[in-house]
């Protein structure tokens, strides 16, 4: 049955999902030009980098490498701005109510976030001490779809990636996690995640019998 739970983070569980878009949207005015939520789903699990290529693109502007760089520290500046007074109170609904539940039952959880920011805000939120393990930004190569995330935090619990469970707020998250081999649960809009395992909206929609029943089923 499934051992292991791993959790992303921006989205999944805390709202900072919308701050990261605000930071971009910021970015992207001053270069001149809009940045949609809608064109936001594909920044959702992407790396800082690559979301900064992505956003280029949109706006139609070759950079030098020099303004590449500025822009990306710009970038996370705002971010970090919008981020600083988080605090529990931004925990998504029944997020705690997950957690408990595997912790009660000894179950390990794990971190398996693109955000290079992530022990930063766990800390925050005083979710740090929850995680058995944490692999972040700072710990991958390739980013999401590539399942590589997932499996190191699979490798660091001593789980067998078919045996994790992987909850996920993006399109490029639940691709990493079936990837990986390893049970794919999207919380968000189910036609965006259409290609998770499970959906559900939000933590809140998730039954624990539901959960009890991942404890023993296999990928
Ligand atoms: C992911 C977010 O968790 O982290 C992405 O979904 C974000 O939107 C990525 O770009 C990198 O985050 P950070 O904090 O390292 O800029
Ligand atoms: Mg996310």
């Amino acid at each position: 049955g499934a051992s292991a739970f791993i959790f992303d983070l921006d989205g999944v569980i805390v709202d900072t999902a919308k701050y990261h878009y605000l930071a971009w949207k910021k970015l992207a005015n001053e270069l001149g030009f809009e940045f949609t939520k809608e064109q936001n789903e594909l920044f959702k699990g992407v790396s800082r980098k690559r979301c900064l290529e992505i956003l280029l693109d949109i706006g139609g502007i070759t950079a030098t490498q020099e303004q590449f760089d500025r822009w990306m520290v710009e970038k996370n500046e705002d971010y970090l701005e919008y981020i600083e007074k988080m605090d529990a109170s931004e925990i998504l609904p029944d997020v705690p109510k997950v957690i408990g539940f595997l912790k009660d039952r000894n179950i390990p959880i794990a971190l398996g976030s693109a955000s290079k920011n992530a022990r930063p805000i766990l800390e925050k939120v005083k979710l740090l001490p929850s995680f058995d393990a944490i692999v972040d930004g700072n710990d991958v190569s390739k980013a999401k779809p590539d399942p590589e995330v997932f499996l190191i935090a699979a490798r660091k619990l001593n789980v067998a990636p078919e045996n994790c469970v992987v909850f996920e707020d993006a399109v490029a998250g639940i691709q990493a996690a079936n990837n990986a081999d390893m049970i794919s649960i999207g919380i968000g809009d189910a036609q965006i995640l259409s290609e998770a395992d499970y959906n559900f909206n939000d933590f809140t929609e998730m039954s624990l019998a539901f959960l009890e029943s991942l404890t023993s089923v296999q990928a």
